[in-house]
Formats: structure tokens, sequence, C-alpha cells
């Protein structure tokens, strides 16, 4: 199911929490939100799930709005403040849920035992919620966003709390549903992002600053490539100076002298030249390596004004 957010807006007092947002998520695609806190991220996500209303704007989902269509079960909500019911053991609340969201009687307890295992509850199924440790309630909160197998999932910081290896291993659980429904989630690892998503939006004060993949933010940040190489076969400095020549070299340094590695800025891509350079000098090249911008370098770039 796609989704289609246009000219959204919430305004909280004086503050534009979402400033005039649109962007639009098709089925089969994994976006990533990233911002700073306070960015309007979870706002954004809870007019999305119609947990809350919008000032102006819409969010409609295939062609009709989330306001006035009934969506409920086309979509699973990880709330970023996970509102479990301390006392109900975990079973019963999976129950409840699964009852909640219009799960069919005869698939109800079929359900249960697949998001279970799916989400690694199977040890403290028969705990009360208010039992459970952080990483376990997370789990729980997962396993109700998706007991109803919904088209679209809309995750607030899905991760949070959650071990490394089950990261890993949720983190596989949302690439494989993203291959076939709408998934948007928001997090602050940006290695995650890279690593789950898509698509990445950045939003920063209520307003959209980026919106591409991980490759395409990098090249609009960055039109300057750089090179790091390490040489020898002659005094470091006449190498840096002789590759400082090269057409395009923005600039030519040496970054650590006992291990012979130097840094090169390039306006463009010269590895080629580089290393027919090395080659014609009768140096010796050990390694060369294009060194990309880094995804924390742009989303601070974008985020801190
Ligand atoms: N119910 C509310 N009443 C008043 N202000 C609110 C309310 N909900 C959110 N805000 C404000 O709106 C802004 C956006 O908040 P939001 O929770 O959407 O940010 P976020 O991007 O999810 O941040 P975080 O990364 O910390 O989760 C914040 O400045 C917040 O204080
Ligand atoms: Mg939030």
């Amino acid at each position: 199911m796609n989704i289609e957010v246009k000219n959204l807006a919430k305004t909280y007092g004086p503050q534009k929490a979402v400033d005039d947002i649109s962007f639009s998520v098709k089925t089969g695609e994994i976006l990533g939100f990233l911002g700073p806190n306070g960015a309007g991220k979870t706002t954004t996500m809870k007019i999305i799930t119609n947990f809350i209303d919008k000032d102006n704007g819409d969010v409609q989902i295939q062609g009709d709005s989330v306001s006035t269509g009934n969506f409920k079960k086309n979509i699973g909500y990880l709330p970023e403040h996970n509102p479990l019911y301390e006392d109900m053991p975990v079973m019963d609340y999976l129950q409840y849920c699964a009852e909640l969201q219009g799960v069919a009687k005869s698939k109800v307890d079929q359900r249960i035992r697949e998001m279970i295992k799916l989400c690694g509850l199977n040890a403290e199924k028969h705990k009360k919620i208010g039992e459970l440790s952080k990483g376990y309630r997370q789990r729980v909160g997962l396993a109700q966003a998706m007991i109803h197998d919904p088209e679209i999932l809309i995750l607030d910081e899905p991760t949070t709390g959650l071990d490394p290896n089950q990261i890993v291993e949720i983190r596989e659980l949302i690439k494989r549903i993203g291959r076939s429904k709408t998934v948007i989630l928001s997090t602050h690892i940006l290695p995650e992002v890279e690593a789950t998503c898509d698509r990445i939006l950045i939003i920063n004060k209520g307003k959209i600053v980026a919106d591409g993949t991980a490759d395409t933010l990098r090249k609009q940040a960055s039109s300057n490539v750089i090179t790091r190489l390490q040489i020898s076969g002659a005094a470091l400095n006449d190498i840096r100076n002789k590759l400082g020549l090269i057409p395009g070299v923005k600039s030519a340094q040496i970054m650590d002298l006992d291990s012979n590695r130097i840094e090169i800025e390039s306006d463009h891509n010269i590895a080629e030249v580089i290393f027919r350079t090395i080659v014609k000098s009768n140096w010796v090249i050990t390694e060369m390596i294009p060194v990309e911008t880094k995804l924390e370098d742009i989303f601070r770039d974008l985020t801190l004004n």
C-alpha cells in the first residue's frame, strides 16, 4: 500500500512540530526516518497512524485520507513509548491485541505462536509485562505491531533497547517484511538506516532536509573525492609533491610519515591517473582506498544549526 504525505503540518502552541512536509512511500519500500531529538519524527508517525490529528495537509493511503478512511487493520504501529499493560501476561496481551486488530478467531493462536517465535519471546511468554526487561518489552511491542500481518508498518525506534543479537534479527526481519509491505521506521542509529532502509528521509525542526538513498545523499553532500594511499619507493615529500600536480587535485597531504600514507582530495575520481603516475615513477603502492563521506557527517551538516 502506498503512503502519500502531502504538506503535513502540526503545531503545538507556538511550535511547529511538523512544518509542511511532503513525501511518499511505495509498497516494497523501507523508509528510514532520521533527525535530531525533537525534529518531528514521532509526531509525523502519530499522524500517519491516525493516533493524533494534523493541523494542515493530509496523509493518504492508496488515495484515501487516513483521518476519514478506516485503515486500522492495514497498519501496524510500534509507538515510541510502548503503552503495554503491566499486569497482563505476554500471551494474554498478544491475544488481546490480536482480537482488537480483528484477527480471525481460528487464526489467533497460530499468529501468537508465530510472533512469539519471530520476536524471541518464548522464554518470557508467561511473565507479566511489568516484570519484563526493557528489551523484552520492546519485543512485545514489535509482536503486537505485526500480529495482524498489516500491509503497513510504522516503527518508532524499533531497535531501541534490544541486545546486539536481537538487533540483527529484527533488522533482518524488517528487511524481509519490507520486500512486500510498506515500512517507515525511525532510528538514531545511522549504520542501521544504511543497513535496513532503501531510502532515507532526514528531518530537522519539522522540515525535510534530505530525501534519497544513502548514496545519493553522499553525492549531494560532497562533490570532492578523497583517496587514501600507502606508497613507498621515494621520499614521501617528493611523492606528495608530484601527485599534487595531477590535474583535478585540490590537496595532497601526508597523513602518516611512518606508514607512508598520503591523502589526496580531488574534484573528480582520478584513481586511474594516480595509479599510472605511481607505476611510471617506479614507486610501490600497497593501498589505495576511496574514502566515502560518512552518513554521520551528512547528518551533522544538515541538522546542526
Ligand atoms: N503533545 C505535545 N505537546 C507539546 N509539544 C509536543 C507534543 N508532542 C510533541 N511536541 C513537540 O514537538 C516537537 C517534535 O517532537 P517529536 O516527538 O515528534 O520529535 P522526534 O523527532 O520524535 O524526537 P526524538 O528523536 O527525541 O524522539 C518537540 O519539540 C516536542 O516537544
Ligand atoms: Mg521520537
